[in-house]
């Protein structure tokens, strides 16, 4: 791609970012900024990760493990680096586990909002603006290196994750969680769930006027592009890390469950009812054999 072409798609991802981070905030606080304090915010388009129910239920149980992961790391001055990191949720709960963390996004807002809630917090946080395409980092520098919906981000996967690997110190880990893209075999299922659980009474109006093409472009249905890195190396993501971190822990993760929650919003009341039978059917999928839309990754470096 000619450089000044990757520049400007490099600038509207940034935006896209940016004006995402930024509208939420108008609603509250969400669990990208502060999974501690987060509340359930309401915007449209409906996108389920406004939902921080939805996104404990479904997520919560990988957050746990990185996080228990990052705390069993022992020693003094211990240090992190968030790879991109948003609005900083994730920095800050190392933070708050007294890692000294490096917070690096390519959205300037979203490191602006993260600077400011991290001061509000009483935390020390370093972030920074950077294209972690091209990122250099020191070597044998890092305790933890948490990765967190990104790799799908960035033009090549196993570049970047060699460099990281050579700035993690001995013993330091590597914690992924990313987007590998969904499995159409697993589209019946969903299918099947969204004909069978409820739905909240406007969801099922809005889908019956859509089929009808009834549905004009509501004003709360315009959102600005997509982002334009947007699942651009998902089918590099798997491959690289097994060339890169061998004999990692590696889980796929969620079959059904986050796609099931783009494409069927529930009734508020039964919301956590709903989403932990769904949790469980994915986790049943899992057990029999299903690709995950996800993957989370483990990988501790050995000490030779
Ligand atoms: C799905 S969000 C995840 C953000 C954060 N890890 C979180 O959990 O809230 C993807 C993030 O990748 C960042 N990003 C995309 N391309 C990037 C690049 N080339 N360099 C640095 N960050 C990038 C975006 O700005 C965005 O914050």
């Amino acid at each position: 791609m000619h450089q000044e072409e990757f520049k400007k798609l490099l600038e509207k991802e940034a935006k896209f970012w940016a004006h995402f981070n930024e509208d939420a905030l108008k609603k509250g606080i969400p669990h990208w900024l502060d999974l501690q304090n987060a509340k359930p915010i309401k915007r449209r388009p409906y996108n389920p990760f406004n939902d921080s129910r939805i996104e404990q239920i479904i997520r919560g149980d990988i957050k746990e493990d990185f996080l228990q992961s990052a705390k069993n790391i022992v020693g003094k001055n211990k240090r992190a680096l968030d790879f991109g990191c948003g609005m900083g949720w994730l920095s800050l709960e190392l933070s708050r586990q007294g890692f000294n963390v490096d917070g690096f996004d390519l959205a300037e807002r979203s490191i602006e909002i993260a600077k400011n809630y991290s001061k509000k917090m009483k935390q020390k946080i370093n972030y920074k603006v950077a294209d972690l395409n091209n990122q250099k980092f020191k070597e044998n520098f890092y305790d933890v290196i948490a990765i967190w919906d990104v790799l799908h981000h960035l033009l090549d996967p196993e570049i970047v994750l060699k460099r990281l690997k050579k700035s993690l110190k001995p013993n330091g880990k590597i914690l992924i969680l990313d987007h590998l893209g969904f499995n159409q075999e697993n589209e019946k299922i969903v299918k099947m769930l969204i004909n069978t659980l409820p739905a909240k009474f406007s969801h099922i109006v809005y889908r019956i006027k859509r089929k009808l093409k009834l549905e004009k472009n509501k004003k709360e249905d315009q959102v600005i592009e997509d982002a334009p890195f947007e699942h651009c190396s998902e089918s590099k993501i798997l491959p690289a890390i097994k060339k890169i971190l061998p004999n990692a822990d590696i889980k796929e993760r969620l079959p059904i469950a986050i796609h099931l929650a783009h494409h069927h919003e529930t009734p508020d009341f039964l919301t956590e009812p709903i989403w932990n039978f769904v949790k469980h059917i994915d986790n049943k999928m899992l057990k029999n054999g299903a690709k995950g839309e996800y993957v989370s990754v483990i990988w501790t470096k050995d000490i030779k």
